[in-house]
């Protein structure tokens, strides 16, 4: 648990759902339901934390951690709650996290068209490697693939 101008960091438990989801569901057009969440946080390779304010949860970011490499699949900050660095402090806790275990890169997707997401990511260093047209189904839009070397 770690604090930082009044929000609590930690990882989040399965009574953080109905909050996360709520933030999934005002943050994407094909939202993960709470049922996927639960499942996520029975994956022995997910890790996921979140930001809290008082009692509720303001934004949540989760990776997968596989051999060496890990996999951002998922950062939503409540919109809120947005420009307070919260995304930011986030992404440099899952690099830390990443660290510790001795992860070499970290991977992620993004909508080709989520400037606000994609300049978060450059300020880290990712870079953008590859593209997938239409990558994402539901509208078609495009994917960029980021990395960033640990
Ligand atoms: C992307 C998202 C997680 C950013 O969360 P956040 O807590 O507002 O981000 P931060 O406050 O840490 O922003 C850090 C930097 O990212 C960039 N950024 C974030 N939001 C931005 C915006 N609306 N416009 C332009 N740049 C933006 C800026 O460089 C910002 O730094 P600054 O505030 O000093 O200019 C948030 O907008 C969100 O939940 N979006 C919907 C879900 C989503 O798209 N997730 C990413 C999927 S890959």
């Amino acid at each position: 648990m770690y604090e930082k101008d009044g929000i609590i960091f930690r990882k989040m438990d399965f009574n953080d759902i109905n909050g996360v989801v709520q933030i999934e569901s005002r943050s994407f057009s094909s939202p993960w339901t709470a049922a996927m969440f639960n499942e996520e946080l029975n994956n022995p390779i997910a890790y996921y934390i979140v930001a809290i304010n008082g009692q509720e949860v303001v934004g949540y970011a989760g990776m997968w951690l596989i051999i060496d490499e890990a996999h951002i699949t998922n950062i939503a900050v409540d919109p809120k709650y947005r420009r307070r660095n919260i995304a930011t402090e986030m992404i440099r806790l899952l690099i830390e996290k990443a660290r510790e275990m001795n992860i070499k890169a970290m991977t992620l997707e993004v909508r080709s068209c989520n400037f606000q997401a994609i300049e978060l990511y450059k300020r880290f260093g990712f870079k953008t490697e590859g593209f997938r047209k239409g990558y994402y189904r539901e509208d078609g839009d495009d994917a960029l693939i980021m990395w960033l070397t640990l």
